[in-house]
């Protein structure tokens, strides 16, 4: 079924009764540059981005927009991001690379991680990156040498766990306690973390971190996690004489993979958010610090739909029918690890009668393998093109090759005309870094 909340903005179904994106036929996409193929419409980027800073603008000036690129990261993205004027959290050296390659101010890069490696901070020290957003002890001290080494001071956020459980999937729960991320802040962890950092000479303390989840629909969490830090700021000021510049609640907004997901909107996220950090400020007597928050999935997310051809359909008489595709647990790993709910429908079809209960199987070797369990679409066929939606965060991001498989390209779409921005791999690409036995 072809949502509006759900498919890319500039969805319609066309003339030849195929599922058009960006000006674009899918089926003519599929045929051109092969499937499974990523589809992102540049536009709903960009809307998802300008949202970002319609909501927050219209309600503060003391608000900065960051997009997690860990949601999908790559040299087209970042530019996009930076022409949209969002800045960039990077987890890693790699997605730093991306930030690089695309030309990304890196003063606005922020470099999250919980483990990042001595080669990473140096990497992020020379190329001058705006912040580090510190979780662990061991990364004051490497952090600290490194930059003294260099002569630089660096400018600091440090990671805390509020002790918050949003209502999500554990997997992706990140702000309680029991958590590899951060220093906790009921255990005193962050405390000491605030006082190495407030006596360590090359870092700069300049603001907190927290992100309590992911896939997360209800305001009420935010609410809370911006109490907590607040409090916890407050102590830092009397105790270290900390002023407070950014405050980074993280990301998390919740989006629609189905017609029956009820996520809140930018809107009211920005709307509960700012009104938080409000109240906190006025509560705790401080002048209000400025508000950061790190989306990556509602901005990505809807983006995108991957397109598959089927290949086979098996029908187990009264059993159900497996509809299998090019693709899979490869491209899309989100159903197998956290029981992801999809929609499906068939692009080469997309005007007819949605009238059979299929399951949307992958061609890996696991019976797990399987996109969509149970979906309405048209009567399939081998050769049909068929998409899944709101695959744009987490899909190509966790992309990977079991079974040998190559990665699938990724298309932009706008106006009428596709661009590759990652290539398709080919199997001479899955065997490049492969060497003989040797004897
Ligand atoms: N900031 C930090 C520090 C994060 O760890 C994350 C996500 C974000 C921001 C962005 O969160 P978002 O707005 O995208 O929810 N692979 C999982 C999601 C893992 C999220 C990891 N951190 C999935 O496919 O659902």
């Amino acid at each position: 079924m072809t949502h509006t909340l759900i498919y890319p903005h500039t969805t319609v179904h066309n003339a030849a009764g195929h599922l058009e994106i960006g000006g674009c036929d899918v089926v003519d996409l599929a045929r051109e540059y092969g499937t499974p193929l990523y589809i992102y419409d540049e536009q709903t980027l960009r809307d998802q981005c300008r949202a970002y800073h319609t909501a927050f603008g219209a309600l503060t000036d003391l608000y900065e927009i960051v997009y997690a690129s860990k949601a999908f990261s790559c040299r087209a993205m970042c530019e996009l991001v930076a022409q949209e004027d969002l800045s960039l959290d990077v987890a890693t050296g790699g997605e730093l690379a991306a930030a690089r390659a695309a030309g990304f101010p890196l003063e606005r890069v922020y470099f999250h991680g919980n483990n990042k490696s001595p080669a990473e901070i140096e990497l992020g020290l020379d190329l001058g990156i705006g912040h580090f957003v510190v979780d662990s002890f061991e990364e004051i001290d490497r952090l600290e040498s490194a930059a003294a080494a260099r002569g630089q001071r660096q400018q600091v956020l440090v990671r805390v766990t509020p002790g918050v459980r949003p209502n999500t999937h554990d997997f992706i729960q990140t702000g309680q306690q029991d958590s590899k991320f951060g220093f906790g802040l009921a255990d005193g962890r962050a405390h000491e973390a605030v006082r190495r950092l407030h006596d360590a000479p090359h870092l700069e303390l300049v603001g907190v971190h927290a992100h309590i989840g992911s896939q997360i629909f209800e305001m009420d969490s935010y609410r809370r996690e911006v109490e907590v830090l607040f409090v916890a700021i407050d102590d830092w000021r009397r105790d270290f004489g900390f002023a407070c510049c950014i405050f980074n609640i993280g990301g998390g907004l919740g989006i629609r993979y189905t017609a029956a997901d009820q996520p809140s909107s930018i809107a009211e996220f920005a709307a509960a958010s700012v009104a938080a950090v409000r109240e906190g400020a006025e509560r705790h007597g401080m002048p209000a610090p400025k508000l950061f928050v790190e989306p990556g999935r509602s901005i990505a997310g809807k983006a995108c739909v991957t397109a598959y051809t089927v290949g086979t359909v098996k029908v187990i008489p009264g059993v159900r029918t497996y509809v299998a595709v090019d693709g899979g647990m490869s491209d899309n790993l989100r159903p197998m690890l956290y029981d992801s709910r999809y929609e499906a429908m068939l692009a080469s079809k997309a005007l007819e009668a949605e009238t059979e209960v299929v399951t949307v199987a992958g061609k890996h070797c696991e019976s797990g393998d399987v996109l969509v369990r149970d979906v309405h679409i048209a009567p399939p066929a081998a050769g049909d093109i068929l998409v899944t939606p709101s695959t744009g965060a987490y899909g190509y991001a966790m992309a990977n090759n079991y079974n040998a498989q190559p990665r699938p390209a990724v298309v932009m779409v706008t106006g009428g005309e596709a661009r590759v921005i990652i290539e398709r791999e080919t199997w001479d690409d899955v065997l490049r870094l492969q060497r003989p036995l040797g004897h």
